[in-house]
């Protein structure tokens, strides 16, 4: 591909996440503020122009797509859009991240539709816990959809847990026995500071990946998986013997993972960011919507993004963030 996606750190881009909406029906108190206000709808692209832009992408070269959100699957009809971009030729996989509250309804046309793979948050197996991580999640809707995405024949399907000090650190080992036992992955994830949020102080809550590592082989054995894919995320993978699981590792302050970046993200009002740590981006939204069936100007719009690609984030916990936007903007 002569027009491949290169930065100028030697880092090819083959990743594209997507916001489809900024709205959750959970307010994670890692994500969000309670009181959050959401998008007029006049900002937001439609699933056509999402749909336009996911293809211009697989034509430069993007072989997996991302939908996230907010939670992608309170976006009304986002199945045609996954639909659509499930047709695309080139496209080696279409994922999406979601809270799992919409699964048992929704996986099997999901699956049906061509989506690849599934990462589900999951932060706490106690119900009422759960509640409080999430504000308005119900765990038992979760866990119901998480089966149904069994049931509906994703070959994987991962969940993913912000892992804090005090909050829900107790439970790293049952969340390790619980994906043993449903043969499922699992990535436990350093919260990062993207937004102001009030209930807790992100530095006091901070837990490293090498302290989880340490807490697992207290019961399992821990073995390092060298091989990672090129499509791959952030995460680190280790496997314990005698499981398929995969148990990763995401540690934006611990382990810095950006040298081998392969990634960008749209927001639903058409930013493309070029870093989920930086504000270094540029506006699609103004050139689909001056040139709807043309190609060429967004084409080379990203193509020349790739100058403005950050080499890294510069996350600190001990400073007020940085990035005033919160996680719900790009789905992380
Ligand atoms: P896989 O395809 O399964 O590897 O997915 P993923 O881990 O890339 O995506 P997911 O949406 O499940 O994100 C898990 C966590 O990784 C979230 O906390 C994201 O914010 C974080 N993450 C994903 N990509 C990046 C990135 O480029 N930089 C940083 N700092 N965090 C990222
Ligand atoms: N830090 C790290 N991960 C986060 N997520 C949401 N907010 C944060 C944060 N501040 C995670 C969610 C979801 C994924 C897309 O990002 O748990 O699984
Ligand atoms: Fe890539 Fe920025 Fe994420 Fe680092 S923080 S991995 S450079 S998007």
């Amino acid at each position: 591909n002569d027009q491949a996606l290169i930065d100028r750190f030697n880092r090819r881009v083959t990743y594209l996440r997507m916001s489809v909406t900024d709205r959750c029906d959970f307010r994670c108190v890692y994500c969000m503020s309670e009181d959050m206000t959401f998008l007029p709808k006049a900002s937001v692209l439609t699933l056509e122009e999402l749909a336009h832009i996911g293809s211009t992408f697989v034509e430069l070269g993007v072989q997996k797509i991302r939908l996230t959100g907010g939670e992608p699957l309170v976006r009304r009809d986002v199945m045609s859009l996954v639909t659509e971009l499930g047709r695309l030729e080139g496209l080696k996989e279409l994922t999406m991240t979601t809270n799992g509250s919409q699964l048992v309804k929704l996986a099997q046309p999901l699956r049906a539709a061509g989506l690849s793979r599934l990462n589900v948050s999951l932060d706490s197996l106690i119900p009422e816990r759960f509640r409080e991580l999430t504000r308005t999640g119900d765990l038992q809707q979760v866990l119901s959809g998480i089966d149904a995405a069994k049931a509906a024949g994703f070959p994987s399907i991962k969940l993913n847990a912000v892992i804090m000090k005090g909050r829900n650190e107790d439970e790293v080992l049952d969340l390790v026995r619980f994906v043993l036992s449903k043969g499922l992955d699992l990535s436990f994830i350093e919260e990062m500071p993207l937004g102001a949020i009030t209930e807790h102080d992100r530095a006091s809550v901070y837990v490293s990946s090498e302290a989880l590592r340490q807490l697992i082989t207290s019961e399992y054995q821990l073995q390092p998986m060298l091989q990672q894919t090129a499509l791959g995320g952030p995460s680190r993978y280790w496997r314990i013997p005698g499981h398929e699981s995969r148990i990763g590792f995401i540690s934006p302050h611990s382990e810095n993972f950006c040298a081998t970046c392969n990634r960008v993200r749209l927001t639903v009002e058409g930013r493309l960011l070029l870093c989920l740590g930086n504000e270094h981006s540029i506006d699609l939204r103004e050139i689909v919507r001056q040139y709807p069936n043309d190609r060429a100007a967004l084409k080379a719009a990203i193509v020349a993004s790739m100058d403005v690609k950050p080499e890294r984030h510069h996350f600190d916990l001990d400073d007020e963030p940085q990035i005033v936007r919160f996680m719900n903007m790009t789905g992380g």
